[in-house]
């Protein structure tokens, strides 16, 4: 299976499955809220059925309780990943984990937990300024990986900036999955600690996030090739 991960930013269940079509092989792809608030979680039972992985990208942040029955219900779409945010502290990762074991069903493998460190699109004066942390994005992210760690998740999302420094705090095994991947040449959008998918390969990187890059490309099929060669030898 691939270790580039498709964003499917759609708003609609028709330009999904144009989209997908061109493919001729099961891909990996990200279902977010813009496609679920649009099309509600029937949409992930429809992609999975047409054999492709899924990362449900839905980033849960509340109390414990709430976050643990909404991973509960999450668990039974099987899915392959799904996420909270690390600044919900270990107790609410914890409570992730418990729903997500608690609502597998019986004889499946639990949906692999991840934590989001700080998103890509914030740069360190966003963090520092007007989310009120001090200090470098850095050493932030590799604090809530150690946390995500802690409450038992299977790794974080991160920039691919700071992925190398997060297997060494937390071993080779806790996966980094990392959005914020741009080709030479494309533009940022409202990302911020973007990096090429080749980059991200010598940086360790488990998994990459792709959206824009991939599906608004003239030939997303072909530049979905490209950068699964670019990465091909990898780690996984
Ligand atoms: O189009 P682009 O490649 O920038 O899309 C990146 C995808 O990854 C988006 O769906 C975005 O929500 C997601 N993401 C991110 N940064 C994070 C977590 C998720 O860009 N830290």
């Amino acid at each position: 299976m691939s270790r580039t991960i498709i964003a499917l930013d759609f708003s609609s269940r028709e330009e999904v499955i144009s989209f997908l079509k061109q493919f001729d092989e099961p891909v990996y792809v990200k279902i977010g809220m813009e496609l679920t608030y649009a099309c509600g979680l029937d949409i992930v039972k429809e992609v999975k059925a047409m054999g492709h992985k899924i990362f449900l990208d839905l980033k849960l942040h509340d109390i414990p309780n709430t976050v643990k029955g909404g991973m509960k219900n999450l668990a039974a779409l099987g899915v392959d990943i799904v996420n909270c945010h690390c600044g919900g502290g270990i107790a609410m990762m914890r409570a992730a984990k418990e729903g997500l074991i608690e609502g597998t069903p019986e004889g499946k493998e639990v949906p692999k937990l991840i934590g989001v460190t700080i998103l890509t699109s914030t740069s360190q004066e966003g963090m520092n300024n007007e989310m009120g942390i001090p200090g470098k994005v850095i050493d932030t992210v590799v604090h809530y990986a150690k946390n995500a760690k802690e409450a038992g998740l299977d790794g974080v999302v991160c920039s691919v900036l700071e992925a190398k420094a997060i297997h060494e705090a937390c071993g080779n095994d806790f996966l980094t999955v990392t959005p914020g991947i741009r080709l030479a040449g494309n533009s940022k959008d409202d990302q911020k600690r973007v990096a090429t998918p080749e980059f991200a390969n010598e940086q360790g990187c488990d998994m990459i996030v792709v959206g824009r890059s991939i599906t608004k490309a003239e030939n997303p099929v072909e530049t979905y090739k490209q950068i699964e060669k670019e990465i091909s030898n990898g780690r996984i």
